[in-house]
């Protein structure tokens, strides 16, 4: 079993760079760079990922897969399983998963994951960057009506250091099952924890704005949404899902 060499700063620009240039500097799988700040935090899609210095997990794992580049983007379930099995078990709150990899408590993210890959020291790296809403008590005005923390979740403060410890150990527990037992098995404990099946949503991609009902996900990992029609849609890249109920 890999174990977790955990790196701890005070401030930096991103975790996942960090992770990276470690990474380029010959640092072996199992690496962790956890941080109390970062001032160029980044998240899926171009977005900025703002913290709340020393009141969130921000940390980054580094993974050496020897998987085809195509299979890369299963580990993306696998991570955001290590996260969400780990929160439920430290019984901070009862997680889901909203597709792709966004954790949620209710209708609320308390947290998110950006995977990124690179070639590096001759290896393929995989840089598994998490980001934990921990002990935020307010959040931005463009956030406050869709974030949430385990502190406003659960009511009581989290030990951060702890929480990066058992995060590290679920998501190399999870990535070491999905390279022994597959992307299938993955994507079926995946689905245990599914947000949204049945839920009504807008979402919005490159190439269009589909009204539909989140069905669940196809074998590839594809988000199933039905139109009006009951035409299923497979949906592989998102901007933004937003519930449309009341
Ligand atoms: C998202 O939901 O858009 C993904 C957010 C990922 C944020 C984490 S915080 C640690 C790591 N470093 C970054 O710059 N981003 C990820």
């Amino acid at each position: 079993m890999i174990q977790p060499a955990l790196h701890w700063f005070e401030t930096v620009g991103s975790t996942n760079d960090v992770a990276l240039d470690m990474a380029r500097a010959g640092a072996p799988e199992g690496t962790v760079v956890v941080a109390g700040n970062q001032t160029k935090g980044r998240g899926r899609r171009g977005r900025v990922w703002t913290d709340e210095p020393g009141a969130c997990v921000l940390m980054s794992l580094l993974l050496t897969p020897t998987i085809p580049l195509s299979a890369i983007p299963g580990l993306t379930f696998a991570v955001s399983l290590g996260v969400t099995t780990a929160l439920k078990a430290a019984s901070y709150i009862d997680p889901m998963l909203k597709w792709p990899n966004d954790v949620f408590v209710g209708n609320r993210k308390v947290a998110g994951i950006l995977v990124e890959s690179a070639s590096a020291a001759g290896r393929c790296v995989v840089i598994a960057g998490i980001g934990v809403n921990a002990n935020q008590r307010n959040f931005d005005p463009d956030l406050e009506d869709t974030a949430t923390s385990l502190l406003l979740e659960c009511g009581s403060c989290v030990d951060i250091r702890a929480l990066a410890g058992k995060l590290s150990l679920s998501v190399l527990a999870e990535y070491e099952r999905f390279l022994s037992e597959g992307f299938e098995i993955t994507l079926e404990r995946w689905r245990r924890y599914m947000w949204g099946i049945g839920e009504s949503v807008q979402i919005t991609t490159e190439s269009q704005i589909l009204n539909g009902v989140i069905r669940g996900v196809d074998g590839s990992g594809a988000l199933l949404v039905s139109d009006k029609n009951g035409t299923l849609h497979a949906i592989h890249a998102a901007d933004t899902i937003k519930t449309t109920r009341n």
